[in-house]
């Protein structure tokens, strides 16, 4: 590690926090003592963890509720956060869709949007101009394993993660020289709330502690990180393939993955 993780700053902002990837970021990132605001839509789970994080770790907490679909809500985190000593921001909120796009609702598929990409956008542009003025930060995007090619039967879903990976690669050269370190974490299938929501059912999965683990020992020093084994595994043998053939595989691990909506038709998460 370049530096250790409370190093970064006094806090930092973990969006997605009340579950999943998210939520094991920011238990992470308090063990490291560094104090954490925890944004998500549910009051409720965000409170508990913040009491959890406060006592085991003796870091300061704040949630935050904001539904980051929508521009008030992502406007309301930037708002929330800018008078502290922020130096870190994770943004793992975000949601999955999986069927025939020709039959998928398409109100889903453009929050999906707006969330996996629009809030991205605005959080890290200005995250990115408060950290250069404070002189150092880092910045923590969820790509996916799926956002490398085209994935059928997740095709809107892989291509926000394929717009995140393509501006993290950007970032990471762009604000290196004011001493912003970015990075894109692409896990493989993790166990989470996500296949629940997607509507995928996942064989095998690597656990959200490791992907966050892993990430925050990883920041500063790569610009892509592929957590846990299955991560690596089937990252480095997709590398190996050609893009077509990539697209070849993913159709099958998709099928698999939504073989049980077929018939049923989709059914979509209406988010929001
Ligand atoms: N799990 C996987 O297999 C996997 C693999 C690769 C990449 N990823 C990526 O990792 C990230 C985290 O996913 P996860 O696996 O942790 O899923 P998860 O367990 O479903 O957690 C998603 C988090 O995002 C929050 N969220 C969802 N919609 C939101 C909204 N409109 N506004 C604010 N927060 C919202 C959820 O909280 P509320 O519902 O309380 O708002 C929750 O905290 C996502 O970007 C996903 O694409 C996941």
């Amino acid at each position: 590690m370049n530096k250790t993780v409370n190093q970064y700053g006094s806090w930092a902002v973990v969006t997605g926090a009340s579950d999943g990837i998210g939520k094991a970021f920011a238990q992470a990132i308090a063990a490291n003592g560094m104090n954490v605001f925890l944004v998500a839509r549910t009051k409720g789970q965000l409170d508990e963890l913040s009491v959890e994080l406060a006592l085991r770790y003796k870091v300061k907490t704040a949630v935050i509720v904001a539904d980051l679909s929508i521009m008030e809500g992502v406007d309301a985190v930037l708002d929330h956060t800018k008078e502290s000593d922020v130096g870190l921001y994770v943004g793992a909120a975000g949601f999955g869709t999986s069927g025939d796009f020709i039959d998928t609702s398409i109100e889903s598929e453009l929050n999906m949007v707006d969330l996996n990409c629009k809030s991205i956008v605005k959080h890290a542009q200005v995250y990115a101009q408060r950290f250069k003025k404070r002189g150092s930060g880092g910045i923590i995007l969820l790509s996916s394993l799926v956002g490398f090619q085209g994935t059928p039967r997740a095709s809107n879903y892989a291509a926000t993660k394929a717009f995140v990976q393509t501006l993290a690669e950007g970032l990471h050269v762009e604000l290196k020289p004011h001493k912003i370190d970015v990075l894109a974490v692409a896990p493989g299938p993790v166990k989470s709330g996500f296949a629940d929501r997607a509507n995928m059912i996942m064989a095998n999965t690597d656990s959200p502690q490791i992907v966050a683990q892993h990430a925050l020992k990883r920041l500063g020093k790569c610009f892509t990180t592929r957590p846990g084994f299955l991560g690596k595994l089937l990252g480095y043998s997709l590398s190996m393939t050609p893009r077509w053939g990539r697209v070849q595989i993913l159709t099958r691990v998709m099928g698999d993955m939504t073989k049980h909506n077929v018939h049923s038709g989709t059914r979509q998460h209406e988010a929001g």
